[in-house]
């Protein structure tokens, strides 16, 4: 039994201030600004070329395109794990180049990310696997502990607090992949094929979490196979192909993440 909590507010789980919002409102700074990027890994031939494109706060895109197109690459990017190799990047303001990589645990600080091989620690359970970021940024233990069940508790993962990793099936990892990266709550949030290994129910209720996110001003980035989700949430996508980055617009009006599943 799945018991995602549908009608709880999200801002009331990460504790979102009205001014948080306000902040993320238009008009704002671009979150990420790609301006003719190239990449290339070592001396290898560019996996991506000349991509030009930029997110404003607030927006929510799929990413789309074959395997091997590049989408966890140009994830990579936007979360500081890479520098282009040409062009100009700018995350939050911040050029990413390997000059400024003082500046990029700070800058990592406001970003959200579920890796496609969710990257949790085994011996750890969910909770302290969602606690990391905190502890991390020397946050209360009393605190941590609150926001840590309610979160678990909103991505439907109360009854699994203690468990670790290894016994928990492909969903509920990825739950606690999503719980971890939205603790810190972050101003862009990026998943890498978060709905891979579940069946389009779930994907659909793990999206749904994304849109509700979205709502409350995070900038959103997913990169999806799933034509079906695209379809039915009908938010713009980011096309990779050829090794380069096509946009493409929604292909439905969006649905207002209120509508039964
Ligand atoms: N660490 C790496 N070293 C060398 N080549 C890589 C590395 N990561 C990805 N690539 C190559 O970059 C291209 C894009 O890969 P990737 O970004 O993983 O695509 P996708 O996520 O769309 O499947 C592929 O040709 C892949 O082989
Ligand atoms: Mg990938």
């Amino acid at each position: 039994m799945i018991k995602i909590l549908p009608r709880q507010d999200i801002k009331f789980v990460l504790g979102f201030k009205g001014e948080e919002v306000l902040e993320n409102s238009s008009g704002m700074m671009n979150v990420v600004e790609f301006k003719n990027v190239g990449l290339r890994y070592g001396n290898g031939p560019e996996v991506l070329e000349d991509i030009t494109f930029s997110l404003a706060p607030g927006s929510f895109y799929f990413l789309t395109g074959e395997s091997g197109a590049g989408k966890s690459s140009l994830i990579n990017l936007m979360s500081l794990s890479l520098c282009p190799t040409k062009g100009n990047l700018k995350v939050f303001g911040t050029d990413v180049i390997s000059k400024n990589r003082k500046k990029f645990p700070e800058i990592r600080r406001n970003i959200g990310v579920v890796f496609q091989e969710f990257r949790l620690l085994d011996h750890l359970s969910a909770r302290e696997n969602v606690a990391l970021p905190l502890r991390v940024l020397g946050i209360k233990e009393v605190e941590i502990k609150r926001h840590v069940r309610e979160l678990l508790n909103w991505v439907g993962l109360s009854d699994h607090i203690d468990a670790k990793p290894p016994t928990l099936a492909g969903g509920q990892k990825q739950r606690v992949a999503i719980a971890r990266a939205l603790i810190n709550r972050p101003k862009l949030l990026l998943a890498d094929e978060p709905t891979g290994n579940v069946d389009d129910k779930m994907a659909m209720r793990q999206l749904r979490l994304f849109v509700e996110l979205n709502k409350i001003g995070t900038t959103v980035v997913i990169a999806t196979h799933n034509e079906k989700l695209i379809e039915r949430l009908g938010y713009p996508r980011l096309h990779l192909a050829d090794r380069h980055l096509h946009l493409l617009p929604a292909a439905r009006p969006i649905m207002t993440g209120r509508e039964p599943i």
